[in-house]
């Protein structure tokens, strides 16, 4: 199973493959801001430090929300994230 990892605390999460991280950090009560939840407002901006290799590509419309949320290279947005494989992970500089 994948594993989550929050980089701010050490705290890892096993996770059934195709888990959305939105779902699973709602649902468990884990440290990370959303907002609108749909990849419009770039709140759960998120950068992933380790891990990430089976993560799906970065569509138009999620590169475009994160560019108007920070400038950190490769961040992505947690809310649109399905996690199929490991991933360490930190709130995105804005
Ligand atoms: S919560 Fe708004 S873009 Fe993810």
């Amino acid at each position: 199973m994948p594993k989550i990892t929050f980089a701010s605390t050490g705290e890892s999460h096993e996770v059934p493959d195709g888990t959305r991280f939105l779902d699973f950090c709602q649902e468990n009560d884990l440290p990370h801001d959303f907002g609108c939840t749909v990849g419009s407002c770039g709140t759960c901006a998120l950068v992933v430090t380790e891990g990430g290799e089976g993560l799906a590509p970065v569509g138009d419309e999620e590169a475009e929300t994160v560019e108007m949320a920070t400038d950190e290279e490769g961040a992505r947005l947690g809310c649109q994230m399905v996690v199929n494989c490991d991933v360490t992970l930190r709130a995105a500089e804005v």
